[in-house]
C-alpha cells in the first residue's frame, strides 16, 4: 500500500508517524514534507499552491491514499481533481472547505443551521462598517473574510480601533484580498477549545479533546501565532458536553451541508470558546488543528490508514476510533522572533537526547538538511511531543525532552497546560 501526504509542518509529521504505525506496513511518501518526515517516508519536492503539479506527483507515485494536511491545497480544489481521476483522498472538497476560506460563509451557514456563534455583521466597505458598529458594545473582533495565514483576526478595545482596523483590511493593506470583506463579532469571554471530528458525508465522529494555546508568550501575552503548544486530556470535556457539541455543532454542521448538497468529508475542526452562555463557535478549520494533531494522534490507537479509508471511501462506524487514556502534551519551539521576521539556518542539537526522554516523540516542522547538520527553515521548528500518566507526568517529560535541545535563538511557551495541571492539584 502506498500513502501520500502533503504539507510540511509538524502536523504532517504527527500523520506520517501515525500512518507508518498501521498493520498495512504502507510505504509512505510526503510532499514536501521536512527534515525529520525524510527519516519516515519518502520526501518529493512540491508546490501546494499548484494542483497539476500534485496531480503529476500521484500519476508517478500512484497512491493507494492520499492524506492532506493544510488547508491551501483544499480550498484550491486538490480533493476534487484527485476524485475527478479515480484517486482516494481525504479531506473535504473545495465547496466544502469554504467553510475555512470565507469567515462570511461560515457564520452565515451557522445562521442558517442554528449553530451557536458569536453575534456579527459582514461588511463590504466602510458605511456598513459604521453602521454595524453602532450595534455593537465593548471590545469588537474583526475578521478578514479570507484565508489570512493566522494574521486575519484582531480584537479591538474600542469603535474607533475596530473602525480603523476594518477600513485597513477593506482597503487590502493589511492581509491583502483576504480583506475584501470583513466580519465584525462580538468579543467573546471563556476558555477556547478544539473540537475535531471526523465524518464521511453521513456518519460523525469526535476526536479526542485538545487546547492549543496561540499566543506567542508566557501567560497568553503577545501575539496571535499558528500554535505555541498543546496538550489533549479527557479532561477537558466532559460525556454531556461533547454529546451537546456533537448534537448541537457537529452533526447540525454535516447534516447542513449534505442538506446544501455539499457533502462534508474529512476532519471537521471545529474552534470553540466556552462561554457563561454555552459553547459558541470561533471558527471551523477544513483540516487537522498544529499543533493539537501532534497531541491528539499521541492518543490514538487505532490504526490511521483505516480511520483516512473509512472517512475517504465512507463506512465510518463508531468503533473505528480507539484512544489511550493517558494525556497529552506538545510543546512548539520556534525561532526566536517568531510570529514576526526570524532567521533560518540555524544548526539544532540534541534531537537524540530529546527522544531518549521515555515517552517523548520530537515532530518536525520548519527543519531542514544542511550537509550532515539539520537547520532551522521556519518559524515553528519543532513539536516537542509527550504522553504521561496524568498532564503534569506528561509535561514534565516534554520540558525535559525541550530542555536538551539547542538552537541559536530558539523560544517556547514554559506554560503549556500549566494552567490546566496547577487547577488539578
Ligand atoms: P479564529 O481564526 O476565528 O479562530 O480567530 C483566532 C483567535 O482569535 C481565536 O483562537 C481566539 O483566540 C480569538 N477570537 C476569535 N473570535 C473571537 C471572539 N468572537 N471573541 C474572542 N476572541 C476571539
Ligand atoms: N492550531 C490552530 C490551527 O491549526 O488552526
Amino acid at each position: 500500500m502506498r500513502i501520500l501526504v502533503l504539507g510540511s509542518g509538524g502536523r504532517e509529521h504527527a500523520l506520517v508517524w501515525k500512518l507508518r504505525q498501521s498493520a498495512h506496513a504502507p510505504e509512505i511518501f510526503c510532499a514536501p514534507g521536512n527534515a525529520g518526515i525524510a527519516y519516515e517516508a519518502t520526501c518529493l519536492s512540491a508546490d501546494l499552491k499548484n494542483i497539476d503539479e500534485l496531480l503529476q506527483l500521484a500519476h508517478k507515485i500512484e497512491p493507494d491514499l492520499t492524506v492532506v494536511g493544510p488547508e491551501l491545497p483544499l480550498t484550491l480544489g486538490v480533493v476534487d481533481e484527485f476524485e475527478r481521476r479515480g484517486l482516494r483522498i481525504f479531506g473535504p472538497s473545495q465547496k466544502a472547505a469554504h467553510l475555512e476560506a470565507s469567515k462570511a460563509y461560515a457564520k452565515e451557514f451557522m445562521q442558517r443551521f442554528q449553530i451557536p456563534t458569536a453575534h456579527y455583521a459582514i461588511c463590504r466597505n466602510g458605511a456598513e462598517v459604521q453602521q454595524a458598529l453602532s450595534l455593537f458594545s465593548g471590545r469588537i473582533v474583526i475578521k478578514a473574510d479570507g484565508l489570512a495565514a493566522g494574521k486575519g483576526v484582531v480584537i479591538a478595545n474600542s469603535k474607533e480601533e475596530a473602525s480603523h482596523v476594518a477600513a485597513q483590511m477593506l482597503n487590502r493593506r493589511l492581509v491583502g484580498d483576504a480583506g475584501a470583506l470583513v466580519v465584525l463579532e462580538e468579543f467573546l469571554e471563556g476558555e477556547e477549545l478544539s473540537f475535531l471530528v471526523l465524518s464521511d458525508g453521513n456518519t460523525v465522529l469526535p476526536l479526542v479533546p485538545s487546547r492549543d494555546h496561540k499566543r506567542v508568550g508566557d501567560g497568553d501575552t503577545g501575539p496571535n501565532t499558528g500554535g505555541m503548544g498543546a496538550y489533549s486530556d479527557d479532561r477537558l470535556l466532559d460525556s454531556t458536553m461533547r454529546e451537546w457539541l456533537m448534537n448541537h455543532v457537529a452533526h447540525p454542521v454535516v447534516d447542513g451541508m449534505k442538506s446544501e448538497g455539499v457533502p462534508y468529508k474529512g476532519v471537521l475542526y471545529i474552534g470553540l470558546m466556552m462561554t457563561a452562555r454555552g459553547p459558541m463557535v470561533l471558527e471551523f478549520n477544513c483540516r487537522f488543528g498544529d499543533p493539537e494533531t501532534q497531541a491528539v494522534l499521541f492518543r490514538m490507537e487505532s490504526d490511521l490508514v483505516e480511520v483516512c479509508d473509512a472517512v475517504a471511501q465512507g463506512g465510518m462506524h463508531a468503533d473505528l476510533l480507539r484512544w489511550s487514556a493517558q494525556p497529552s502534551i506538545c510543546v512548539v519551539i520556534a525561532s526566536g522572533g517568531y510570529p514576526g521576521a526570524f532567521t533560518s539556518g540555524q544548526e539544532i542539537s540534541g534531537l537524540d537526547a530529546a527522544e531518549a526522554v521515555p515517552g517523548v516523540k520530537v515532530f518536525h516542522a520548519g527543519t531542514a538538511h544542511s550537509g550532515e547538520k539539520i537547520v532551522t527553515s521556519g518559524g515553528r521548528v519543532l513539536g516537542v511531543t509527550a504522553s504521561g500518566a496524568d498532564l503534569s507526568a506528561a509535561a514534565a517529560r516534554a520540558y525535559e525532552a525541550v530542555e536538551k535541545i539547542r538552537f541559536e535563538g530558539m523560544q517556547y511557551r514554559s506554560d503549556i497546560a500549566k494552567t490546566a495541571v496547577s487547577s488539578r492539584q
